[in-house]
């Protein structure tokens, strides 16, 4: 393929699917119509893995900052303070963005405090926590639907160097509080809307990333989308395969 070709082509994925120029055929039926158990909502965690509770939404106070300061606060941050993200603003944080407010009674899909085509909600949210009150530094995954965090693995000495590779050099990322990273896991939209899946996981990154930014002003913080990182770098760092599951995005948070 040549420059042109794969210029018109990355286009396309922006575009709805043009039935005409390819029709739909039976093989390419989602897995929902021929009667395919639905995805799990959520990753599984290792029940022997440590996992730390969370501050429930209705036990804090945080985020009554006016949506109209919100909104007119925000601004993409890089110059991070020293001090520590609480808990309890993380808590928040996590809940502004992947929060759920209910699970179907088949368990196929839930509400939550973002959007998502079909609630299929197909992305996981790891946390790379560098200065989170009461967190011990480490790479942490977000259980949704628990509200809990389960620990992936315990950051070493050259964590730092790692990630600032990962992240292109981009040495603002690893000075971050806490690190935001967003991984989709493709198959859940998948199932429902197949070949089409895709454009819609790309736009719901964002509607993710922007309840951040405004969660991050209310609590006194700052974020910065980010899609400059090296995909097989970024994905080792946070142990997730590179197919069934790859990064999409990440936030650094940090004080301001
Ligand atoms: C999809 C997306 C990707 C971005 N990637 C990066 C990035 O890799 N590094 C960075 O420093 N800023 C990144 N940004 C932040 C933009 O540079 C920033 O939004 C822009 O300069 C406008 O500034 P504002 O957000 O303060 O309005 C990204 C923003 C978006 C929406």
């Amino acid at each position: 393929m040549n420059f042109r070709e794969l210029l018109l082509n990355n286009r396309k994925f922006l575009k709805a699917h043009d039935w005409e120029e390819i029709p739909p055929s039976p093989e390419w039926e989602p897995d929902f119509r021929k009667g395919v158990a639905p995805p799990l909502l959520e990753k599984t965690h290792d029940p022997e893995v440590e996992t730390v509770e969370l501050v429930k939404i209705d036990e804090t106070g945080l985020g009554t900052m006016s949506v109209r300061d919100a909104i007119g606060g925000r601004m993409s941050r890089r110059n991070f303070g020293d001090e520590h993200v609480s808990l309890e603003e993380l808590s928040f944080l996590l809940w502004v963005t992947q929060g759920v407010h209910s699970v179907s009674g088949d368990r196929a899909s839930t509400r939550r405090t973002v959007p998502s085509g079909g609630s299929r909600h197909p992305f996981e949210t790891y946390l790379i926590a560098n200065r989170v009150g009461g967190l011990e530094p480490g790479v942490y995954r977000y259980l949704p639907l628990e509200h809990l965090l389960a620990r992936v693995e315990v950051l070493g000495d050259d964590a730092k160097g790692r990630l600032t590779e990962a992240v292109e050099g981009q040495a603002f990322i690893s000075r971050a509080a806490v690190v935001f990273v967003w991984t989709a896991v493709p198959y859940r939209a998948e199932w429902r809307y197949n070949i089409i899946a895709h454009k819609d996981i790309a736009i719901e990154a964002g509607h993710v990333c922007q309840n951040l930014y405004l969660a991050c002003e209310a609590v006194g913080a700052g974020t910065c989308a980010v899609t400059s990182y090296h995909q097989r770098k970024m994905d080792e760092f946070i142990g997730v395969d590179g197919d069934e599951e790859f990064t999409v995005y990440l936030a650094p948070v940090g004080k301001v």
